[in-house]
């Protein structure tokens, strides 16, 4: 079997990296059998209580489901496990903590500047990634690392193709105004090879949009070190949510890809439903935030609770629920992603064809 071509971060070394994707989409089984195929496996750590009922306290349910999903998927892989983390949660500080206490491999950090990372994780051997947007957020994020003597192991620089939130404004969003991928990725490549920001060049890892070998194939004569992948994951045996999540790729065309508005202030793409239809022509769903999970959220303002659908959608219910993607999602049919038995082909057989159309250019 040929193999994609590995790449390092630090004293990892990996073939891709699969994005995390809450809620509970990449959790346990997901990581570890990308990891088993040489890839970087990353949970998302985003309420992960939540699946479970919330037992008790909601942080430390949170924490503990948090800390149990890693260490299952530790059991079940010698590779690569990581986790991704948002700066814009509410308990960010002590998901940090879990995973530095867990020993986690990588730790990519979204979703807001974690100015604070590097005190968090002090002298624990875990790579910092930070996701950024441009080569400005690169810049501000290493200017803020540098004072804790410590600089990025690598940058994932996300563009306005990718699923779940978005760093892009909602109009640039529909307009396909944003600024591309490929050309951010030569930005921050700039920032990060430049020997008067760094002594050795940093790792650039593009994601959003990247779905084929051929896309990796690209990013890579680019100058990417390599890349990181979600919405292809999605259609896998191995992930996380329920077969109803994946059949909503596997149902959904081109036009079904939509930007939303998302309650916690950011705009995200997501695969058109009638729940979403019903959210985004403005009809609210009561509901009782107990909880305030994301820091940006304003639960009396919001029409429906974000992570009350993401919740739902991930165990199959899509009535008050929906399904994050993205922008090519819809590539995703029968004919690609079931085998003959009519079940999601394993994440092995993935890799396996994203390892052929790499090179099948
Ligand atoms: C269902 C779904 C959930 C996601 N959840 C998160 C998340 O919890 N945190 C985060 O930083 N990124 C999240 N993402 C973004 C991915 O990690 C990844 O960077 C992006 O989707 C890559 O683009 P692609 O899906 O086109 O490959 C999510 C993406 C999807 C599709």
């Amino acid at each position: 079997m040929i193999e994609l071509p590995k790449f390092k971060i630090g004293n990892l070394e990996m073939n891709l990296i699969q994005g995390g994707m809450g809620v509970g989409v990449s959790a346990r089984n997901l990581a570890s059998a990308v990891a088993n195929c040489g890839g970087a496996g990353i949970i998302a750590s985003v309420e992960l209580g939540l699946l479970r009922g919330y037992k008790g306290n909601k942080i430390k349910a949170n924490q503990d489901a948090f800390r149990d999903e890693i260490r299952a998927a530790r059991q079940m892989s010698n590779g690569v496990i990581g986790v991704n983390i948002m700066r814009a949660l509410t308990d960010y500080q002590g998901l940090v903590k879990v995973a530095t206490e867990e020993k986690v491999d990588l730790m990519i950090l979204g979703a807001g500047i974690a100015k604070d990372a590097p005190k968090l994780v002090g002298d624990a051997p875990i790579c910092l990634v930070p996701m950024v947007n441009d080569a400005r957020t690169a810049d501000l994020i290493t200017r803020a690392w540098k004072k804790h003597n410590k600089v990025p192991d690598a940058f994932v620089v996300e563009g306005p193709k990718a699923g779940g939130h978005l760093a892009y404004s909602f109009e640039d969003l529909v307009n396909n105004t944003a600024p591309q991928l490929e050309d951010l990725v030569k930005d921050v490549i700039g920032f990060a090879n430049n020997p008067e920001n760094f002594k050795n060049p940093v790792p650039v890892i593009p994601a959003g949009g990247i779905y084929f070998g051929q896309d990796i194939a690209y990013y890579h004569k680019l100058g990417a070190a390599g890349v990181q992948m979600a919405t292809r994951f999605v259609t896998t045996r191995e992930c996380d949510a329920d077969d109803k999540f994946k059949q909503e790729y596997l149902r959904a065309n081109k036009e079904d890809l939509m930007i939303i508005k998302s309650p916690v202030g950011m705009p995200g793409r997501a695969i058109r439903n009638s729940f979403l239809e019903k959210v985004m022509g403005g009809e609210k769903i009561d509901f009782n935030c107990k909880y305030n999970c994301l820091k940006t959220c304003n639960p009396k303002e919001s029409l429906y609770c974000l992570m009350k659908a993401l919740i739902e959608a991930h165990g199959g219910d899509f009535r008050e629920g929906f399904a994050f993607a993205g922008s090519n999602a819809y590539r995703a049919t029968p004919e690609s992603c079931l085998d003959a038995d009519g079940k999601f082909i394993t994440v092995r057989t993935l890799m396996q064809r994203l390892s052929d159309e790499y090179n099948s250019p």
